[in-house]
């Protein structure tokens, strides 16, 4: 028996040095430990031993078996080690290496591009930026800005509601009641964000974004006047220095008078094309003098102060910008699409 353990250990011995790989010390594994192995069998064999001799031998073979098992172990651990080493070896970049798709950095999309070229416009005449949430309460979409529950123009924006008192606010005017209520004049800000609508097609899409602009001060200190001057360097800042703007009559419940502001066709110069409809003229947006109800809704006096607001639709803004025909090009996120705004 005595005999037969050193046999084993010496051949051990050189087996496991000469293992290889993983699966070569399996196989020793199994070899020696398995089920059927060599020392399994001579632990089986024990029992044929002489009764005195069975301790001392006994404890051989466990010696044994504990080398074999620390050898095996301490061989996987090296060979999983230069397993790794080769394996980060092989798979070594080549920074230096020249690509063959050049064009993998991104772009801004052109909707962000137009947001951003708003926010610089009115930066630069001293318009602050205010954000509100797209989850919204009616009392802010509606009631405050004078369009109580009945009121028909709520048909002109078809609203998603989660309930009768929350919903998906269908104008960035909300955020201007908010304001109102919170600071106190002068308030100079622009409100750029996501809103929704029940409606969908070419020039319509459920989500949409737009820039609210409110400006609130003492009464003679904001004017139609002011207002005119205001979008008219807006529309040579974005549209081209060479714009003209004309304002036409409107209705907003929160703005008294109301008015529509065109802008000269950019592509014909007014000399009237496919784009402006050969009027010449392009619809921009919808502004006014803040209708003094709304001013007295939101907890500042309209005796003493008077404001101007106004709403651009951002998608149409970049529409004409870019020339883009269709809404839904913006939302599809098409690569190829997006490339273009590099
Ligand atoms: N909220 C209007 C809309 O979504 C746009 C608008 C018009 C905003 C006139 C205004 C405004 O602040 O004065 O159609």
């Amino acid at each position: 028996m005595t005999e037969r353990i050193k046999q084993i250990s010496e051949a051990f011995g050189a087996k496991i040095s000469g293992a290889e790989t993983l699966g070569d010390l399996n196989n020793i594994k199994i070899k020696y430990l398995g089920k059927n192995g060599e020392v399994t069998e001579l632990l089986k064999n024990l029992k044929n031993c002489l009764a005195e001799e069975r301790p001392i031998i006994g404890k051989k073979i466990n010696e044994l078996r504990q080398r074999i098992e620390n050898s095996i172990n301490e061989r996987e651990k090296n060979l999983a080690e230069k397993a790794k080493l080769k394996k980060l070896e092989e798979e070594e970049i080549d920074v230096t290496l020249s690509l063959a798709h050049k064009d993998t950095t991104g772009a801004l999309h052109p909707l962000t591009i137009t947001k951003n070229m708003f926010i610089n416009i009115f930066a630069g005449m001293g318009f602050e930026v205010k954000e509100g949430p797209e989850i919204e309460l009616d009392y802010y979409n509606f009631q405050l800005l004078n369009i109580p529950a009945d009121h028909p123009s709520r048909d002109m924006q078809d609203t998603f509601y989660i309930t009768d008192k929350i919903l998906l606010r269908t104008q960035t005017s909300a955020v201007q009641a908010r304001v109102m209520l919170e600071e106190k004049p002068p308030i100079r800000i622009i409100c750029p964000g996501k809103v929704f609508r029940a409606d969908d097609d070419a020039t319509h899409s459920p989500m949409f974004h737009q820039m609210e602009g409110l400006v609130i001060d003492e009464k003679d200190k904001v004017t139609l006047g002011d207002l005119k001057g205001c979008l008219d360097e807006f529309a040579r800042k974005f549209f081209g220095e060479d714009s003209r703007i004309r304002l036409r009559p409107s209705y907003f419940p929160f703005t008294e008078p109301s008015v529509e502001m065109d802008v000269s066709c950019f592509m014909c110069k007014g000399k009237g094309c496919r784009l402006c409809k050969n009027t010449g003229w392009i619809e921009i947006l919808g502004a006014g003098i803040v209708n003094p109800i709304v001013l007295d809704n939101c907890g500042i006096d309209s005796k003493k102060y008077s404001g101007y607001a106004f709403g651009i639709g951002i998608e149409r803004c970049a529409m004409l910008k870019f020339g883009i025909p269709d809404i839904r090009i913006l939302f599809e996120n098409d690569i190829r699409f997006l490339r273009q705004y590099k």
